[in-house]
């Protein structure tokens, strides 16, 4: 499978616009996971990658924050009725808006198989209603924003992967973490079998730095334009 980073805080290309936010599309599976903050940006990247809309089938949407939900009503008009999966930690009014558009909304609180492999984990405990995305047949685990933390997801994630990850990638929202607790849940990760970290968007690049120090080479420095094969 292939992953384009068409949305983040940081581009990894001057030719790639960054902004605050996060998406990525998954190939051939035509899913995009979020949206980024506008819709602008995600189209003129999704672009210079050399995609079109017309690919874009299904999009998931992790929670209900704006860096994540911002491209997509600007988006919709340029894609043909795709399904829109979400969660109730949506407020009604986007909703309604998004099947104005033409989404077909399709509601996922629950871990549920949405494509061939891949897996919602279902709203996981956090301060924030929010999913995040596995792809079975890889170890792949994808992260909007990880409220609920990054050891809530590694359970769930163990559980449906049955196994570690082979790759935990997106915003770990290590922020405004006390370093020395970034550390100890980087040990932790790395002891519990996740094998390759790709963190960007709200990380943060002190607690990189320190991911980057625990995994060594197995630790992707990604933004906006990567493009990732798997
Ligand atoms: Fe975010
Ligand atoms: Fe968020």
């Amino acid at each position: 499978m292939e992953l384009a980073i068409l949305f983040d805080n940081r581009s990894i290309a001057p030719s790639f616009l960054s902004g605050w936010g996060y998406s990525v599309l998954l190939r051939p599976q035509g899913l995009l996971f979020d949206t980024g903050s506008e819709t602008a940006s995600l189209l003129h990247n999704l672009k210079e990658f050399g995609f079109s809309p017309g690919e874009i089938n299904t999009i998931f949407l992790s929670h209900f924050h704006w860096d994540h939900t911002g491209g997509l009503l600007g988006l919709l008009p340029e894609l043909k009725n795709p399904r829109v999966i979400l969660h109730r930690g949506f407020s009604k009014g986007f909703v309604r808006e998004v099947v104005r558009l033409g989404g077909e909304v399709v509601l996922a609180d629950q871990a549920a198989e949405i494509l061939p492999g891949l897996w919602t984990t279902g709203i996981l405990p956090g301060p924030v209603p929010e999913a995040a995305l596995v792809f079975r047949p890889k170890g792949l685990v994808l992260t909007g924003c990880a409220h609920f933390g990054l050891l809530e997801l590694l359970k769930t994630a163990l559980f449906l992967l049955n196994g570690p990850p082979s790759l935990l990638m997106g915003g770990f929202h290590l922020l405004n973490k006390p370093l020395k607790e970034v550390r100890t849940l980087g040990l932790a990760l790395k002891s519990a079998g996740v094998r390759r970290v790709a963190p960007s968007h709200c990380t943060g690049a002190k607690a990189e730095k320190i991911l980057a120090d625990i995994f060594g080479d197995d630790f992707w420095y990604v933004g906006a334009g990567s493009f990732l094969s798997l």
